[in-house]
Parts: structure tokens; C-alpha cells; sequence
């Protein structure tokens, strides 16, 4: 398995493209399913995940077809061979579950494997169950499958409260009430960005929608949708996770495509920690503000709330902040497994449930670590550009879940940084 070397140095200076967002792009990807006309997705990242989402959709007799090395997606769903999600796919990546509402919305049915949990919790799916049966589905969990049926005259629209809110449940609701007979509304909904973008995406293909970004979405079914081109809106959790690098480093990094409404709650804490976030006309520039990074308490919400996706990332910071900091973690059950990593580097941290508290050292030490989980992984990175001496992190196969040309990203504003190939070549 390949490693990724840092070799912790001084500040870093330069600039940053940001990607299309990696959890935005595997909701639009299975809009296709929706029409028979040709829908394009541009700006998609070039990740893991992605590819994984285009062997499921082909794997249905949807064409995808990867132009611009990846950067855009042509796909048409004219003629579907089938309606299974199969295990041997689903348990590569969970978001295989939001085929099952588009499947069930066009074709009526859909057998979509349980995608099972993961390292950061059970993530079970029962939110997305119980809003598809109110919207007339006929569900049954047999042989580790969901078997959905809706009735002959198709879904009906409908009032469904969520009892918690879920982003990937919202997703599979919205994407099946669209072309429900009649009026949905669906309440306490996910307000995160990528469910604006699908919005978005959905109206340009003919969907009738409002509210998008407030807790209550009201979707009038039409009988069919068109086509469309649509941009996969910027990476939030990937503009957040470089403007971190300065922060930990020192220097100055100009996030391209970075746009603050995407990362409120983690700028207001990045200023409560001592650090600069300015607007620029081509994203957000970051630099630490003058002394010692301070530590600031986190609470993880759902958006607009500090994104558990930067949990990990912001205890890399934390761990070298004048002070003690405590993170709440309140989405995911265990969502900590990087703090014995950066332990190993020196770093002290008391995990107790769902908190973790933070007593920031002077420094880091670099040291070979494990990358768990694809969130965990790049703030191991992040710990490792401060730390001093060489950081070794192995099992990066998660990072290239959710993080495109890491290496050549970070190298571009001055980070030493290599990447290992299996079989030793370095990159
Ligand atoms: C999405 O996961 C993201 N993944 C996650 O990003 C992100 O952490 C999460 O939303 C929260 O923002 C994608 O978009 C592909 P949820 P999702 O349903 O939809 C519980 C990353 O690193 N729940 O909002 O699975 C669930 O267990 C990934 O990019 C139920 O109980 O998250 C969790 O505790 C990690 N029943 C909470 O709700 C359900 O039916 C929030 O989960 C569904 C969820």
C-alpha cells in the first residue's frame, strides 16, 4: 500500500485549487437515472469515489462517459439493463444508497444493497426507509437487500417530518418526491450546500422545488425531467481542510474557488483561534494572525454548524494552540480514531465518548502513523507539515477517496511532501 512522506518545515506560501465537491458530485451522479436525455456534470473531482459511483451507475446500463481526464461527466440513462445495486459495489461506498430513490422514482423499483457501516459508525439507513414509504414505497429488507417497489400509479407526494436530520436521507427523498404525483414537503431536511447543489441541478432538469438551504423543502411532482449541464459546486470540506495547512504552518495560501458562505461556522472559529481569513476575487486567502495559534472549543452540527467532515482536520490545530480545547463530536459515534495518531507525533489528547480534549504542545514530532478513515487521514498530513522531523502515513488509500493530487496540492505552496508508490517509485 502506498505511503505519503512529510517532512515538517517552515511556512508555507502560494496558492490552492479547489476541487468539485466530492459529496455533492455522488448525489448529482445518480440524477441521471432520473430522464432519458443527456445530463453533464462539470468541475466533478477526479476521486476514488467517483469511479465507484460510475461502475454502480454502468453497472445499471447507464452510460458514464469521463471526459477531460474526469473533470466532466457525460451521462445518459436511456436504457437501463437493470434496477440492483449489487453488494460487491455498495460496500465499496455507501453513497450507493442514493440510487435507490431515483430507481424507484423512474422504474418504479429498485434492489439496492444495505451499504453497511463504516469505520466512523453503524450509519444506518433507516431515515431514507421511512421517506420513501411515505412516499407510497413498498420496502423489504431480504438477503442484506432493500427491495422497493412503488405502487402502480407511482409515489405519491407527501408531509414527512424527519426525525434527525440526515443528508444522504434528504437526498434519496428529494430525488424520489420529484416525480411523485402531487405536493411533498419534507421537514427538518439537510441545509448543507450539496443538498442547494442538487436542488439547483434538479431545477435546471425541470424540477419544481423551493426552500432549498432552510429546513423545509416543498417539491410539486412534474411527469418527467430533461436534461442539463450542470458545475458541481466547490469542495467545502476540501477548502477547509487546505486553509488549515497555513493556519498550522505559518505563511499565506490563497484557496482558489474558496467562498465563505461554504465555510461560515469554520472561519467564525478559525478567527476565535488567531487566524485570517479574507475574501479575494478568486477565493479566500488565509494567514495566521501574529503569535501562537489559541485553542477554541468545537461542537460538530449539521450545517450551518461546524462540519463533522473538519472535525478531525481542526484537532490537527488544536494540537500545537495555546491552550486546552475540547471537541464535541455530535454527528458520527466514532469519529476520533486520528487522535492516537497524533499522539504518536506528541500530541495530548483525552478522548472520552464524544469528546476529546485538546492540551496544545509547543511541537509535534514526526512519526509513522496510520491513516483510518479518509477525514483522519489528511489531518495526520496537516500535523505532519508543523511537525518536526519526517511523518510517514500509510494506508493513504483513503485519502484518494476524497482528496485529488494531495501531494502536488500541498508541493505547490512549498510543503515537502512525497508519496511512495507500493512498489517503492517515489512520485
Ligand atoms: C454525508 O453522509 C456525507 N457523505 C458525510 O461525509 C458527512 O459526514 C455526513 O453527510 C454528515 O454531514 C456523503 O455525502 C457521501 P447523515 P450521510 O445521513 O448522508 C445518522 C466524508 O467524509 N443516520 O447526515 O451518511 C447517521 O448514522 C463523509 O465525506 C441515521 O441514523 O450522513 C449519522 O449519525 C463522511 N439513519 C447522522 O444520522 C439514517 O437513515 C448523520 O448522517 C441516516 C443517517
Amino acid at each position: 500500500m502506498d505511503q505519503i512522506i512529510v517532512r515538517g518545515g517552515g511556512a508555507l506560501n502560494g496558492e490552492i485549487p479547489i476541487t468539485g465537491a466530492k459529496n455533492a458530485c455522488l448525489t448529482l451522479m445518480p440524477l441521471t437515472l432520473l430522464t432519458d436525455q443527456p445530463l453533464t456534470l462539470t468541475n466533478a473531482p477526479r476521486l476514488s469515489d467517483i469511479r465507484t459511483m460510475t461502475t454502480l451507475l454502468q453497472s445499471l446500463g447507464s452510460e458514464v462517459a469521463p471526459l477531460q481526464d474526469g473533470q466532466v461527466l457525460a451521462m445518459s440513462s436511456h436504457a437501463l439493463t437493470g434496477v440492483k445495486a449489487e453488494y460487491d459495489i455498495v460496500r465499496k461506498m455507501r453513497a450507493s444508497i442514493l440510487v435507490l430513490g431515483p430507481l424507484l422514482a423512474r422504474y418504479g423499483e429498485a434492489v439496492v444493497s444495505l451499504p453497511g457501516g463504516c469505520a466512523i459508525g453503524a450509519r444506518p439507513v433507516d431515515l431514507h426507509l421511512r421517506a420513501l414509504e411515505a412516499l407510497g414505497a413498498q420496502l423489504e429488507l431480504r438477503d442484506g437487500y432493500v427491495w422497493a417497489k412503488a405502487p402502480s400509479g407511482g409515489l405519491k407526494g407527501a408531509d414527512f417530518t424527519f426525525p434527525l436530520v440526515s443528508v444522504g436521507a434528504t437526498e434519496n427523498a428529494v430525488m424520489a418526491a420529484v416525480l411523485a404525483k402531487g405536493t411533498s414537503i419534507l421537514r427538518n431536511v439537510a441545509r448543507e450546500p450539496e443538498i442547494v447543489d442538487l436542488v439547483h441541478c434538479l431545477r435546471r432538469m425541470g424540477a419544481q422545488i423551493e426552500g432549498e438551504g432552510s429546513s423545509t423543502l416543498t417539491i410539486e411532482g412534474v411527469t418527467a425531467l430533461t436534461g442539463a449541464t450542470h458545475p458541481v459546486v466547490t469542495d467545502r470540506i476540501e477548502l477547509g481542510t487546505y486553509m488549515l495547512a497555513p493556519a498550522i504552518c505559518g505563511g499565506e495560501v490563497e484557496c482558489l474557488g474558496g467562498r465563505i458562505d461554504l465555510v461560515a461556522s469554520f472561519c467564525e472559529k478559525l478567527d476565535e483561534a488567531g487566524v485570517d481569513v479574507i475574501e479575494t476575487a478568486r477565493g479566500l486567502k488565509v494567514a495566521r494572525k501574529n503569535g501562537r495559534i489559541r485553542a477554541v472549543d468545537v461542537v460538530t452540527e449539521p450545517f450551518p454548524g461546524f462540519p463533522t467532515d473538519l472535525q478531525a482536520q481542526m484537532m490537527a490545530l488544536m494540537c500545537t494552540a495555546e491552550g486546552t480545547s475540547v471537541l464535541e463530536e455530535t454527528i458520527f459515534e466514532n469519529r476520533f480514531m486520528h487522535a492516537p495518531e497524533l499522539a504518536r507525533m506528541g500530541a495530548r489528547i483525552e478522548v472520552h465518548g464524544g469528546h476529546a480534549t485538546v492540551h496544545g504542545v509547543e511541537k509535534l514530532r514526526g512519526a509513522p502513523v496510520m491513516a483510518t478513515d479518509l477525514r483522519a487521514s489528511v489531518s495526520l498530513i496537516l500535523a505532519g507539515l508543523a511537525a518536526e522531523g519526517e511523518t510517514v502515513v500509510s494506508r493513504v488509500y483513503h485519502l484518494d477517496r476524497g482528496y485529488e493530487k494531495v501531494v502536488r496540492k500541498l508541493r505547490g505552496v512549498g510543503a515537502e511532501i512525497e508519496r511512495i508508490k507500493e512498489d517503492s517509485q517515489h512520485e
